[in-house]
Formats: structure tokens, C-alpha cells, sequence
């Protein structure tokens, strides 16, 4: 079964209203591989997500950071799955490794979020990945695991969801895994949702990779059998994303 390349950008907490216009502007010039071949999707803050959503070229499409893990109300700060919905935001980033750690975010939450965004509509960007001291204490797929685990549990139907595996020690330092480092995690992670939710499963669902991912590296991950595509933070705010985008091809 063939999965579609997916390139998501993360923009991060990054941006003024001149600058997310102008990384439109760039964006929307650019040529890149057909919509049948590679699926495109930019994550700008949530204050900039209606003028990205209004101004950004057709074939590419847009994800929020994050949402609420149930229905609105009193939470104050908080953007739910229907807001986003009722805006016609159609993707959103959840367990980005940035909201475990800094924000305390259980797998166990973040399985929720993943269940409730889902149930309202939206397709969601699902981030795993581990620390460098579980890489160094040979843990990396125990943690992935679970972090899928609390997914798995809350989730039956797996075809509006994307895997991102984004180990934390390569995210923003520089240090992108080898292509052998990430496609062992993606072929086991393949392999995890073979035996946990259904050989359909694993063979349809894009299992990306995020982390110092840049315009020079992306070609020789692209390559790899497990890799569907990228989840690129520093990168996509620069020219060089659609270096990214065109490594798909
Ligand atoms: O969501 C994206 C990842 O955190 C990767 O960020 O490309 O800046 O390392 P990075």
C-alpha cells in the first residue's frame, strides 16, 4: 500500500503578522511536487492560523499546535477541537514533545486530546519520541510504546491520523538521527501497530520523522522505507522547507 508523503511545518511560538505573510509568500511561489504526491501541511501559532488558512496556497493545508482535550468552557487559555472545526482548521499538532516536558502532558492526556479531536473531526499529527537519557539507557522503544499505547487505547479508527516519531535529543540541536537511527524506530513502531492495532493499520498509517530535519539531510531519510515524510521545526520557517517538501519526489 503506498502512503502519501506528508511534510508538515511546525512554526513553533515563532512570528510577527509580517513574517508569517511573507513565509506564505515564499510558500505560495514556490513549485512544488503535485498535492497527488505529497501532502503539505503548516502549523502556525493559533493567532495566526485564520490569515495563514485565508492566504496560503490550495494544495497546501494548515494544523493548529495543539487543542483542549474536551469540549470548550471554563478553561481559560484553552482552544478546543470545535473551535478549530468551526474555523475550518482541518489538522492539529498533539503530544509535541515540547508540551510533555515542558507542560507535564501524560500520554495518557495527550491520548485523550488525540480521542476527542478525532471524535469532532480534526486529523491529527500524533507526536512520540524520547529523551536522550532513555535513548542512552536503551529505552527508546519502551517509551515510544506507551506513548502509542495510550493512543491505541482510545482510538479505533487510525486513517485521520498521522505518527510523528520526533526523538527529543535531535529536536532544535542540530543533531538529526541517521537515517538508520529513524527508520529502525519507524520499522518498529510499524511493527508495534501491527501487533496492537491491525496489519491495515500499520501498512496505511505515515509514520514521519522530526528533528533537526534541514534541506541537506532530508533526501537520505527520505529514503528509507519507513519514513513518510517530516515534521520540520526550524526548517519551515525558511526557504529551505521547500527543499523538504520537494524530497519527496
Ligand atoms: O515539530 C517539529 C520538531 O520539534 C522538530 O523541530 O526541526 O527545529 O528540530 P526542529
Amino acid at each position: 500500500m503506498s502512503r502519501k508523503f506528508f511534510v508538515g511545518g511546525n512554526w513553533k511560538c515563532n512570528g510577527t503578522i509580517e513574517e508569517v505573510k511573507k513565509i506564505v509568500t515564499t510558500l505560495n511561489e514556490a513549485e512544488v511536487p503535485s498535492e497527488d504526491d505529497v501532502e503539505v501541511v503548516v502549523s502556525p501559532p493559533f493567532v495566526f492560523l485564520p490569515v495563514v488558512k485565508t492566504i496560503l496556497r490550495s494544495d497546501f493545508s494548515v494544523a493548529a499546535q495543539n487543542c483542549w482535550a474536551r469540549k470548550g468552557g471554563a478553561f481559560t487559555g484553552e482552544v478546543s477541537a470545535d473551535m478549530l472545526i468551526n474555523l475550518g482548521i482541518p489538522w492539529v499538532i498533539l503530544g509535541h514533545s515540547e508540551r510533555r516536558l515542558l507542560l507535564n502532558e501524560s500520554n495518557e492526556f495527550v491520548g485523550d486530546k488525540v480521542s476527542y479531536a478525532l471524535a469532532q473531526g480534526l486529523k491529527v499529527i500524533a507526536c512520540v519520541g524520547e529523551t536522550l537519557e532513555q535513548r542512552e539507557s536503551g529505552s527508546t522503544m519502551a517509551v515510544v510504546a506507551a506513548q502509542t499505547k495510550a493512543i491505541a487505547e482510545r482510538v479505533s479508527n487510525w486513517s485521520n491520523i498521522v505518527l510523528a516519531y520526533e526523538p527529543v535529543w535531535a529536536i532544535g540541536t542540530g543533531k538529526v538521527a541517521t537515517p538508520s537511527q529513524a527508520q529502525e524506530v519507524h520499522f518498529n513502531l510499524r511493527k508495534w501497530l501491527q501487533d496492537n492495532a491491525g496489519a491495515e493499520v500499520a501498512l496505511s498509517t505515515r509514520i514521519i520523522y522530526g528533528g533537526s530535519v534541514n534541506g541537506a539531510n532530508c533526501r537520505e531519510l527520505a529514503a528509507q522505507p519507513d519514513v513518510d515524510g517530516f515534521l520540520v521545526g526550524g526548517a519551515s520557517l525558511k526557504p529551505e522547507f521547500i527543499d523538504i517538501i520537494k524530497s519527496a519526489t
